[in-house]
């Protein structure tokens, strides 16, 4: 017989759960420079917009396809409709993708707490972490399997941590992990910021960053800037929110909850952007150049930039022990709701215990991404492999999994109904238009104008070679693969039942 499923304790406890997925490196590194370059302070409004009219009514989405069903997301879309299957499917094979990237994130911003008390990178940050640190060869060359000490021992730490974690299951391991960190985590950031605001040269760079250019708001690309902000940053569209909605109790306050979650996020993107642009101040100020000169995001701002401010900034080694030690507490309750989504979807599947999904998930994935992370090729694998699932992954599930649910299956006002008959924010037809009309259409214009620029000039200048095998190859073998499991039949054990366990 089916295993009996496992779910958090309380509303507060997925609510941290929750916030722990959203709040990540998209937070800390993407935002700021987002809005910067999007507008400054009027980006806000484009950026609200977003959130308002697809953020919340896409998160609404995810949440009641998992709540509703109470099952990870292959088997949700499974008994949603069958025709839907593939969809969950996909989202395995996107997560599986960024936990395997996304741990080396994760491992070197293990190694730069360290540094930052020894200033390893002395006064070249960027030579450092290319040559010294990363080791990263010629992309020409291909993938190498020379192993980089540096980043090999973190990513193994990482992983074991991890593997410790999800074994400890959805309560004990997911949601206490989070409750731990969440809280730790808001209070070093806080300080963060508070201490870059007391810098030379903070006030210019919140100047640069919320100086309104209201011209902005007549282009188009800052529009599609703030949804795909939005999207990515409330990780919805890929399973996440599917597979922690389904451990809710079945009374649960849907769109109530969503909103905590959605509002909490937007609040730690503007923090982010304060304290970023404080220490962007300060180093413009030192450098006696403008702040447009040194505003980046990314790796380029946490590895090159910070490394920066940390050795010239009076209490360096204090703002860089936070900022590491930040990204390094978001990212990694984010890759744990990745991870969580693969465990999940396997539990289910061949209805086994939670330690032995781990095993049979968390071994190969932590393989992989050590074999092709902790090397010299290591970086621009990453680099293609995030912005391949980032743009094709995640936005073409997103868009896929509206249309078919919507307009296929015809399955909104069902899922409506389940909402509303336990939330306090009542969802109606306004719900059921942003999410049928308005959402597809700005990923449809943003996945096609992605296609385009990625086919006239080759990403980044990366060999074709590499480029179609982690990024145009991954991206179709995903898709393909999420057809071809969805076809085959679920063992007899399973919890394959079309209906959600009472
Ligand atoms: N939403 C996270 C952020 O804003 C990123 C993330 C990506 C989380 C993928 C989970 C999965 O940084
Ligand atoms: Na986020």
């Amino acid at each position: 017989a089916p295993k009996k499923r496992e779910g958090f304790s309380s509303r507060k406890v997925f609510i941290f759960a929750a916030i722990g997925s959203a709040v990540g490196l998209g937070n800390i590194w993407r935002f700021p420079y987002v809005a910067y370059d999007n507008g400054g302070g009027a980006f806000m409004i484009p950026y609200l917009v977003a959130l308002l009219t697809a953020g919340l009514p896409f998160l609404f989405f995810d949440y009641v396809i998992g709540h509703r069903a109470r099952a990870s997301s292959p088997l949700a879309f499974r008994r949603l409709n069958r025709k839907t299957e593939f969809i969950g499917w996909w989202h395995m094979g996107i997560n599986f993708i960024i936990a395997v990237y996304y741990a080396a994130i994760l491992a070197w911003a293990a190694r730069y707490v360290i540094y930052s008390f020894t200033h390893e990178w002395g006064d070249d940050p960027a030579t450092f972490l290319m040559t010294d640190f990363l080791q990263v060869s010629d992309p020409a060359a291909g993938v190498t399997f020379d192993f980089v000490p540096g980043i090999l021992i973190p990513i193994m730490i990482i992983w074991v941590l991890l593997a410790v974690v999800m074994s400890l299951g959805v309560q004990k391991g997911v949601g206490l992990a989070n409750i731990f960190f969440i809280p730790l985590l808001v209070v070093m950031f806080i300080g963060l910021v508070a201490y870059s605001l007391t810098l030379n040269g903070a006030w210019t760079g919140l100047d640069a960053l919320f100086t309104p250019d209201w011209s902005a708001l007549t282009r188009p690309e800052v529009w599609v800037a703030a949804y795909g902000q939005i999207f990515f940053s409330l990780s919805i569209g890929f399973g996440i929110m599917i597979t922690y909605a389904s451990y809710l109790k079945k009374k649960t306050d849907l769109t109530g909850t969503g909103a905590v979650v959605g509002f909490a996020n937007s609040g730690f993107e503007l923090l982010a952007g304060i304290g970023v642009f404080a220490a962007l101040g300060f180093m413009a100020t030192a450098a006696g150049i403008g702040v447009s000169e040194v505003a980046t995001s990314g790796i380029g701002l946490a590895f090159i930039a910070f490394p920066t401010i940390i050795s010239q900034a009076p209490g360096g080694t204090l703002i860089g022990v936070l900022f590491f030690s930040s990204l390094l507490f978001a990212g990694f309750t984010s890759i744990i709701s990745i991870v969580e989504v693969i465990v999940a979807g396997i539990e289910d599947k061949f209805n086994l215990g939670r330690v032995r999904s781990t095993l049979l998930v968390v071994l190969p994935i932590a393989i992989i991404s050590t074999l092709l992370m902790a090397t010299t090729s290591g970086l621009f694998v990453l680099d293609i492999l995030d912005n391949f699932v980032n743009q094709f992954g995640i936005l073409a599930a997103g868009l896929v999994s509206i249309f078919v649910v919507a307009y296929l299956v015809r399955a909104l006002p069902t899922l409506r109904d389940h909402i509303n008959a336990r939330s306090s924010w009542k969802m109606g037809k306004l719900w059921m238009i942003l999410l049928a009309g308005v959402t597809p259409l700005i990923l449809g214009y943003s996945l096609v104008n992605t296609f385009i620029t990625l086919m006239n000039e080759p990403y980044e200048g990366y060999p074709a070679e590499m480029l179609n095998i982690f990024g145009w190859g991954m991206v179709v073998v995903l898709l393909v693969a999420a057809v071809i499991i969805s076809l085959l039949p679920w063992p007899k054990t399973s919890r394959a039942s079309l209906t959600p366990p009472a």
